[in-house]
């Protein structure tokens, strides 16, 4: 689906088809860079991160293994304490293994936050943070992310990946939602 297909819907489009793919390339290239042929493993975290890993690791120059972690808030209200359970864990052991969690938008950094001390705690050789999107004026907690993609401003994002109401994942491109949408 192309923001033009919708345009309705849209306010405006913050990422095009082209920005995003030759910002992962360049990513992957840093990505690949830094971990200096040593083996990392690649972390998504479901649904959101669907897109951004299948592009983002094929933009890699090598080979690299993936896996999956689903997670969920405790009820609607809660996303803002922070608490989140798993519901899909790793297949993999990481301990020892470099890990590289990749996401599709840190909005408040919970999520994330908790995501990373979580796997910080099976004793894997280092875990790092590559996200295609942060919204800087929406953090409550600091993380250190190593690879950010683009920030953007604190507004209701869709597209390649994120969801309103499980609808508009499939929008090739990043856009405001228009309000009359979701109000
Ligand atoms: C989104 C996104 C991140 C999280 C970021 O997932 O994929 O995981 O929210 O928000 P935060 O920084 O405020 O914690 P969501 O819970 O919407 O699930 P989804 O990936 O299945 O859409």
């Amino acid at each position: 689906m192309d923001a033009s297909d919708i345009s309705n819907d849209l306010e405006r489009v913050h990422c095009t088809e082209e920005q995003i793919q030759a910002r992962l390339a360049e990513l992957a290239q840093e990505v690949w860079d830094h971990y200096d042929g040593e083996d990392f493993l690649l972390v998504g975290v479901l649904k959101g991160a669907v897109m951004v890993m299948a592009d983002f690791m094929r933009h890699l120059p090598g080979s690299a293994p993936m896996d999956w972690m689903a997670v969920s808030s405790y009820g609607s209200g809660t996303k803002s304490s922070g608490v989140v359970r798993i519901l899909k864990d790793l297949d993999t052991d990481i301990t020892d293994r470099h890990v590289l969690i990749v996401e599709d938008i840190i909005d408040s950094g919970l999520t994330l936050s908790w995501i990373r001390a979580n796997l910080e705690s099976r004793s894997p050789r280092s875990v790092e943070i590559l996200t295609l999107l942060r919204k800087p004026d929406a953090a409550k907690v600091e993380i250190d992310t190593r690879w950010v993609g683009f920030d953007i401003p604190n507004e209701f994002v869709v597209g390649y990946g994120l969801d309103f109401a499980e609808g508009y994942r499939n929008l090739r491109q990043v856009a405001t939602l228009a309000p009359h949408v979701y109000s």
